[in-house]
């Protein structure tokens, strides 16, 4: 996830660019740089040399803004900027944005992922193209300017028909200095309309101090903005009617995208960051899991005796289901430890062993000692974290990045879910070279996975609900999460989120596990909410529920659509989408996370920023 901005009009492009990424750091914060033409009305006279200028750096934008104090750019009346979270390229000042083909004549800022990026570099270098990042972007201006013959808004047609994946590209040339264009597909981009100005933005907050009225652009359209006006069509040139929209949010609620919290907003996010995790790493014609990022060949695949996952907090819970999927598909066994425990118990890691290190900043002091006890005795590791660049992925041998895009809410939401889809790919993967999975239901995995984005997105349609009932949970001073196989480890998650925001006691158990023990705990009006969403352990979880409400248990359940039976033994039943067992605990979390925020928000406390937490843990 990468902000992009884009300016054309009467003000100086340099401030309104600046001043409108501050507003996107929130979308990644890695690197910045802002490019700008200096007369849009007269360049070719201007700028003899057809360059634009360009200021870029690693870093957060506030090392941008010392770049522009130490080399300042000229007033300009159009340019474009980015803030960068990578995806392709660490964090350097070359890889960040904007980016251009060699003569500098085409300038690209871009958000999302190129997929096809590596076969189009091959075929541009081909051509005589020289390249100078790791970045799938590059590859735009490139083919810009293969394509142009003297007309950018046809260059742009024909280079974005040959792009695969996810962009909001902005776009600007000094050879046609008078506009600015925008495309957009399957990334966010509105476009900001002012008087005798126009922006470009991934999101109305950016530019919301300049103007309320806006195109929401919607999949595979391109705005050409000039100053006066913005053409929207489709990316066959077709014109497109657009309703302007008129936002009036406040400003705060507009840094959230018009969310009261961090959390909520990245709850909502889900369904994007599942899709975004997946892009590019599934071969769907041939049914198979391609990670270009892991290089272990089947024959070290082969040779692994075991699995040590490695993880911290909610980073473990995701560990918890890997284990499950690899051991299920890969058969491999798997130990899953908290980092905590791992690097103090001499654990029996070695040149067979394959260590899984997730972690959602790649900076956990626990989760980064624990990877370096484990290369220390010869493990393989292979890393899935969000941060480009973070020491777990510096450390690794192999990184599998979850592209939920930056978190900022301390209870970890989207990271999760982004995990348990690397680890589901993972797992695939791994079977895949062992030839340990029957075809037929690798490609049934395959087929859902493909549909879980619309699958939380219809979980998230539930929120309501989930509001309704979290004002009960807010009155409760301790519950009980049960479940059982994937459903516990889906549980140790959802007590986790209501402690860590809400403040209300709640602990996981294993629900086969309760009547050694804590079932004496369970008494008249106790609350429980029970997991119930695999087919193959149905029977015994129903026994279990019907253990608790005989006890007088206040009951809230997960169940499958359609489960009648157990619907009838609950106080209240939340239903999940028909799903592969196997992919159910994305979807099971989600209501978890939201019964958790809503129950936060009417207890009032601080849900973004929960009292005694930190974002990243970096000490032990
Ligand atoms: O950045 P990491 O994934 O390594 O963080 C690990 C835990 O500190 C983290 O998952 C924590 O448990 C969450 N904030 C809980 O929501």
């Amino acid at each position: 996830m990468c902000g992009i901005v884009g300016y054309i009009g009467e003000r100086n492009a340099v401030d309104v660019l600046v001043d409108s990424l501050k507003r996107l750091e929130y979308r990644g914060y890695d690197s910045a740089g802002v490019a700008v033409c200096p007369d849009g009305r007269s360049a070719h006279a201007a700028h003899a040399d057809g360059r634009v200028d360009i200021r870029k750096t690693a870093g957060r934008l506030s090392r941008l803004e010392d770049v522009l104090r130490q080399e300042p750019l000229a007033p300009a009346p159009v340019g474009i900027g980015h803030t960068r979270w990578a995806t392709h390229g660490r964090p350097a000042d070359h890889n960040a944005h904007p980016h251009t083909d060699e003569n500098q004549e085409f300038i690209v800022v871009h958000n999302g992922i190129i997929e096809n990026f590596a076969q189009l570099k091959r075929w541009l270098a081909e051509q005589g193209h020289v390249f100078q990042t790791e970045t799938d972007t590059e590859v735009v201006p490139h083919l810009i300017r293969h394509f142009y013959r003297g007309d950018l808004v046809a260059a742009v047609r024909e280079a974005v028909a040959h792009l695969k994946g996810a962009y909001a590209l902005g776009i600007m040339s000094p050879r046609e200095p008078d506009k600015l264009i925008a495309v957009k597909q399957a990334s966010p981009l509105i476009i900001g309309l002012g008087e005798g100005e126009n922006f470009i933005a991934s999101d109305i907050p950016a530019v919301l101090q300049y103007t309320r009225r806006f195109y929401v652009l919607d999949e595979g359209e391109m705005a050409i903005l000039t100053r006066d006006g913005v053409q929207v069509t489709d990316l066959t040139g077709r014109p497109v009617e657009k309703k302007v929209t008129e936002v009036t949010w406040n400003a705060e609620q507009a840094e959230k995208g018009g969310f009261p919290h961090f959390m909520l907003k990245e709850i909502f996010e889900q369904p994007r960051a599942i899709l975004d995790t997946m892009r590019g790493r599934i071969d769907w014609e041939h049914g198979r899991v391609v990670l270009d990022e892991v290089a272990l060949t089947p024959d070290q695949v082969r040779r692994f005796e075991k699995v040590a996952v490695v993880a911290c907090g909610t980073a473990h819970h995701a560990g918890l289901v890997g284990k499950a999927l690899i051991e299920r598909w890969a058969r491999l066994p798997v130990e899953a430890d908290v980092a905590s425990e791992f690097r103090y118990r001499n654990p029996l890691v070695d040149d067979r062993t394959l260590v899984l290190v997730i972690s959602q900043s790649g900076e956990t002091a626990d989760t980064l000692a624990g990877l370096r006890e484990a290369k220390a005795r010869g493990a393989r590791i292979v890393a899935v974290t969000n941060v480009v660049g973070s020491s777990v992925a510096r450390e690794a041998d192999d990184v599998i990045y979850t592209w939920a895009g930056p978190e900022i809410a301390v209870a970890s939401t989207k990271a999760y879910v982004t995990q348990l889809v690397a680890l589901t790919l993972l797992a695939l993967y791994l079977a895949q070279f062992r030839g340990t999975m029957d075809v037929a239901e690798r490609h049934a995995v395959l087929r859902e996975l493909k549909l879980l984005p619309r699958k939380a997105e219809a979980m998230l349609a539930r929120a309501g609900r989930m509001e309704a009932l979290a004002r009960e949970v807010s009155r409760w001073h301790d519950a009980f999460f049960i479940g059982r196989g994937l459903d516990y480890a889906v549980a140790m998650e959802g007590q986790l989120k209501l402690k860590e925001i809400s403040y209300i006691h709640a602990e996981a158990y294993a629900a086969g596990e309760l009547k050694h023990g804590t079932l004496a705990l369970v008494d008249e009006g106790v609350p429980v909410v029970a997991l119930a969403t695999q087919p193959a352990l149905r029977e015994k979880m129903l026994s279990n529920i019907i253990e608790v409400k005989a006890r007088g248990a206040r009951v809230f359940a997960l169940i499958r659509e359609g489960d009648v039976e157990v619907a009838a033994h609950v106080d209240e039943a939340l239903t999940l989408p028909s799903v592969h067992p196997c992919l159910a605990p994305v979807l099971a979390v989600i209501p978890l996370q939201l019964l958790a925020y809503y129950a936060a928000v009417a207890r009032g406390t601080d849900v973004d920023k929960p009292r005694n937490l930190a974002k990243s843990v970096t000490v032990e």
